[in-house]
């Protein structure tokens, strides 16, 4: 289980409080549908996903990145109990759309580079650590079902 000392959710809890939600939601989204195109496969019923900017300028895009980012929100609220905040969006998406958990990985890892060229010199190495932490242990709540 991954562990977070007061001071590593009291920096991830401020730089939060500063994300827009609605737009790095949706890049964060729109990028992994670029970078990893098989990620698409997914989201048929998005519409045209045909090129970079029909993917980043989607409004289902847009709109299912600020869900997604909205439970990260709820993941640092309960990052003592991810594994108990992800049990049912555990089961929807490795019981029901069969995501590779590889793929929770990625979208975590894409939400960090968001975060660095969004907040730049401010997203210092040690604030990236913190946040790695986070985006691995939603990652690993996310995928609890096929453990
Ligand atoms: C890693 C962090 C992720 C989080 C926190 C997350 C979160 C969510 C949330 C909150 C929903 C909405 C559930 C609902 O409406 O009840 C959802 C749905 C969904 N997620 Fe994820 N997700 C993640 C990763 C992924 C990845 C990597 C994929 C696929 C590559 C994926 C595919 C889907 C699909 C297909 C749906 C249903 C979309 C729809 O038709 O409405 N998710 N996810």
């Amino acid at each position: 289980m991954v562990h977070f000392t007061a001071e590593e959710k009291a920096t991830i809890t401020g730089l939060w409080a500063k994300v827009n939600v609605e737009e790095a939601g949706g890049e964060a989204l729109g990028r992994l549908l670029i970078v990893y195109p098989w990620t698409q496969r997914f989201f048929d019923s998005f519409g045209n996903l045909y090129s970079e900017s029909a993917i980043m300028g989607n409004p289902k895009v847009k709109a299912h990145g600020r869900k997604v980012l909205n439970s990260f929100g709820d993941a640092i609220k309960h990052m003592d109990d991810l594994k108990g905040t992800f049990a049912d969006l555990s089961e929807l998406h490795c019981d029901k759309l069969h995501v590779d958990p590889e793929n929770f990985r990625l979208l975590g890892n894409v939400l960090v580079v968001v975060l660095a060229r969004r907040f730049g010199g401010e997203f210092t190495p040690e604030l990236q650590a913190s946040f790695q932490k986070v985006v691995t242990g939603v990652a690993n709540a996310l995928a609890h079902r096929y453990h």
